[in-house]
């Protein structure tokens, strides 16, 4: 699945956004699952309907309100997306990422990923929060990769490298910031699958072999893109339930058990989001 956007797209969006702001946001921030509440801790905010804007996707799914929300969050201007776009939802990588890369022509130089993932790591609880160190981007492996297709050079590189795709210096801080706040963190890989079913239990053991901590269907195709436009990128995945890994288990993964752990994780990971948006100025 393949969307070839050009600069000037991008452009068009980014002159409609700042079209209805009057300051420049510094800190992207995109919510998953469950986690759309956290918009409301941005002060004097500026509402703009996904619909509104130029060339973006409109998103579908249960959980996701679809609007940018422009406003001040720990006395920083922030542009966070109320509702992400999903590759299970029929979008291209590419739609996935537009977004991001409108923030990064708005003037964000950081972004903040947030998403709702299944635990792998035996020791991982639902309720968990688990700092993003790296990822597996299975829906980018296969092929659908959002940098697929000419590269856009005013964004980055044709063959940008991966290996620091989660800024050490935003992990580091993260780390600090919740020590101080005493908000347990733990750290680990995600893996992006496609969705939209959860995972086999053959799949989850699977997963667990090639090293991944928490899964989930959303965030890798973000991050990448984020990257190569030289963004600095912190990913945060709450742990809203436990992958299943028999099929002799009598327990199961719900899309309503995801959003009710979501919206329990909410308040903890506002403070601590607030927490390090207001260090990140610094
Ligand atoms: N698997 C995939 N995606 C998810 C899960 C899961 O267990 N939980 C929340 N998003």
């Amino acid at each position: 699945m393949y969307t070839s956007f050009s600069l000037a797209q991008y452009d068009e969006a980014t002159a409609f956004i700042r079209s209805k702001i009057s300051q420049t946001p510094t800190i992207g921030l995109i919510l998953g699952s469950g986690l759309s509440p956290l918009a409301d801790a941005i002060e004097d905010a500026v509402r703009i309907p996904y619909a509104h804007i130029p060339h973006f996707p409109v998103s579908t799914v249960e959980g996701h309100a679809g609007q940018l929300v422009i406003g001040q969050l720990a006395g920083v201007t922030v542009c966070a997306m109320q509702g992400r776009f999903h590759f299970y939802e029929g979008y291209t990588p590419q739609q996935i990422t537009f977004p991001v890369r409108v923030m990064q022509r708005l003037g964000a130089v950081s972004l903040i990923v947030t998403n709702a993932a299944g635990g792998l790591n035996p020791s991982f609880r639902a309720g968990n929060l688990m700092l993003i160190e790296d990822h597996l981007n299975f829906v980018g492996m296969g092929g659908n990769h959002p940098l697929y297709g000419p590269n856009l050079d005013a964004f980055g590189l044709r063959f940008p490298s991966m290996t620091r795709a989660y800024s050490p210096r935003l992990r580091t801080l993260l780390l600090a910031v919740a020590a101080e706040l005493q908000i347990p963190v733990r750290r680990g890989v995600y893996a992006m699958i496609s969705g939209p079913s959860f995972e086999t239990p053959a799949e989850v053991r699977f997963l667990r072999l090639a090293g991944a901590d928490a899964v989930g269907m959303s965030t890798a195709p973000e991050v990448v893109v984020a990257h190569h436009a030289g963004m600095d990128v912190l990913g945060i995945s709450s742990i809203t339930n436990v992958a299943v890994d028999t099929v002799d288990s009598a327990a199961d993964t719900t899309h309503s058990e995801v959003l009710e752990t979501g919206a329990e994780i909410v308040p903890r990971l506002t403070r601590l989001l607030v927490g390090v948006v207001g260090k990140m100025k610094d």
